[in-house]
């Protein structure tokens, strides 16, 4: 039997982010085709429902498919045990790929080649580097016309700040794409045959060496030509992949290939499970210490809710990153902020959206434990004498506004509970006005469709309808420190500017404009705001 630091070393857990349309689905289903966990393409999402009206809370669950429903993809492969974790597409769902990079050790970030960077990839890449996980990228559809390589390193490098080291080189894109050169055995790999066609198999790979007169035949003199000059100019930029710089973010490994076709992708696997780090330990506030994940007591976190995927029992699964130790399911662990020891009955992992029942998961793993609607986001939960508590998620500014009425007044109990379950699940977040009581809230949400599922969801889930008045509030900051009620109400501040409380009663400013915020700063000797809600 594999002892517990095989078993934790042998994990590799990452997330794949991308601007929408750039290819994450399709990398995502070729690397469990490629290694075996599905056997046809089109099983991870289903395309053909996607388009279709999105105003209806079961048609956007149906619609996001297992890209959302479902949270972890688990295989093996090569003595590795691979955990996926799955990110929505929809930008309007951004939130929750934010609180998924919390429980990862590294992602994936999928550039189009013809795109490049752009404003989702920039706004996810912000939240990786505040964790410092190892970021790999993976320069997608060189099967079609694709910009320049070098361009497209450099505009990494300059918008995102990250060094870019080519794992490996395109030779031409679209229809003149005759494969990679692959940097550290010196071959080409040849893109051949009719990729599309055949999507959903393998494409052949053919191996040649550079300089090898074979290769004008292979790949054409004028590619062949030109890729010893690029390559060259790549080795002569005399840098090393610096492992170091790899592991704490500063120097993405870069592949070229073409998901659809599948071409690159059995070569990118490969690297990137010899290059990404095994679980990393994560930090207990407690003691300000990190949490080893050998630690022998299990811990974790709860870093998503997601409500109704069972729809005949309504229940909620909270998903927890396993941080340190053995989860096995019917343990009895300390749920910290709930303050109780609770038996976690249920664990469930998912493949596709089938829902398999784990009897045992390690550090590194996602367990979706069943959850009766005590957990809250960043919640810890933790096996052992010594407690430990993880410094829970930030909450992310949210970017619309809106303030949330009941229409029939007398159903203010389900009003209450609806909004305040929306919101421990991370649906919305949701704000007291300083002074107001709870019959009308104030809710923040990152993309606009977020409004309408909580429309839909405090209709069909609670019968409680709901009026929807626009907030024109564009900046949010939390005040930082303690600062009491009374001293928040006393800022000087202009006149529409918001003062309003979170769920954990932090204090926030909402301002309607950036002139209103630097009023605030300027005005209030002392103040300090941040963009991230409080942690702890
Ligand atoms: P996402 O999850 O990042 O949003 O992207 P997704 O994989 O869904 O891909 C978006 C579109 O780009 C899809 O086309 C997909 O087939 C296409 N695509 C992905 N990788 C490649 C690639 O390497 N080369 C080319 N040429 N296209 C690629 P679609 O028309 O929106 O969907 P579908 O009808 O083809 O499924």
């Amino acid at each position: 039997m594999a002892s517990l630091s095989d078993e934790i070393s042998s994990r590799r857990t990452f997330a794949i982010i991308s601007h929408p349309d750039a290819g994450k689905t399709t990398l995502t289903e070729k690397l469990l085709l490629y290694t075996g966990s599905i056997q046809t393409a089109g099983s991870v999402k289903g395309k053909s429902s996607s388009k279709h009206a999105k105003s209806d809370w079961m048609d956007i669950e149906k619609e996001r498919g297992i890209s959302v429903t479902s949270s972890v993809l688990q295989f093996t492969y090569d003595g590795a045990c691979v955990n996926i974790l799955d990110t929505p597409g929809h930008q309007d769902f951004s939130e929750d790929t934010y609180r998924t990079l919390m429980a990862a050790d590294a992602a994936v970030m999928v550039i189009d080649g013809a795109k490049g960077v752009e404003a989702q990839t920039k706004k996810l890449f912000k939240v990786c580097t505040l964790r410092h996980i190892p970021i790999f990228t993976f320069v997608n559809k060189l099967d079609h016309d694709a910009r320049d390589p070098f361009e497209l390193m450099e505009e990494i490098e300059n918008v995102l700040g990250i060094n870019t080291y080519p794992m490996n080189w395109p030779i031409g894109s679209g229809r003149n794409f005759r494969g990679v050169f692959d940097r550290q055995t010196r071959r080409v790999l040849a893109f051949e045959g009719d990729g599309h066609a055949n999507a959903s198999k393998k494409v052949a790979e053919i191996e040649a060496e550079l300089g090898d007169p074979a290769m004008d035949e292979l790949i054409g003199e004028e590619n062949h030509k030109n890729l010893m000059d690029d390559i060259e100019l790549l080795d002569g930029a005399g840098d090393e992949l610096d492992l170091d710089a790899v592991a704490c973010g500063k120097l993405s490994p870069a592949f070229f290939g073409s998901a659809l076709t599948n071409f690159g992708v059995e070569p990118f696997l490969k690297e990137f499970l010899r290059l990404a780090p095994t679980p990393r330990p994560y930090t207990d506030v407690i003691s300000g210490e990190p949490v080893e994940p050998t630690r022998d007591d299990f811990s974790g976190f709860v870093f998503k809710i997601q409500a109704n995927m069972d729809k005949n029992h309504r229940d909620r699964i909270a998903f927890v990153r396993i941080c340190s130790g053995k989860f096995e399911r019917g343990m009895t662990a300390y749920h910290v902020q709930g303050e109780r020891n609770l038996k976690l009955a249920t664990g469930t992992s998912m493949m596709a959206d089938d829902r398999a029942i784990v009897d045992e998961a390690y550090a590194g793993d996602i367990v979706g434990l069943f959850d009766p609607g005590i957990f809250s986001i960043g919640d810890t939960v933790c096996a052992g004498k010594e407690h430990v508590r993880f410094a829970g998620i930030p909450t992310f500014a949210p970017e619309h506004f809106a303030r949330i009425s009941q229409v029939d007044t007398l159903k203010r109990k389900q009003f209450v509970k609806g909004m305040e379950e929306l919101a421990q699940e991370g649906a919305i977040q949701i704000f007291r006005e300083l002074g107001a009581g709870m019959e009308s809230v104030v809710v923040g949400v990152v993309g606009v469709l977020q409004f309408e599922v909580l429309e839909q969801r405090l209709k069909s889930e609670y019968h409680v309808e709901v009026y929807r008045q626009p907030l024109p509030f564009s900046e949010i900051r939390w005040i930082e420190g303690d600062m009491d009620e009374k001293a928040v109400r006393a800022l000087s501040l202009t006149r529409d500017t918001m003062r309003v409380e979170d769920m954990r009663g932090g204090k926030l400013l909402l301002f309607t404009s950036e002139w209103n915020l630097n009023f605030a700063v300027e005005h209030n000797e002392g103040l300090k705001l941040s963009e991230f809600g409080n942690v702890t």
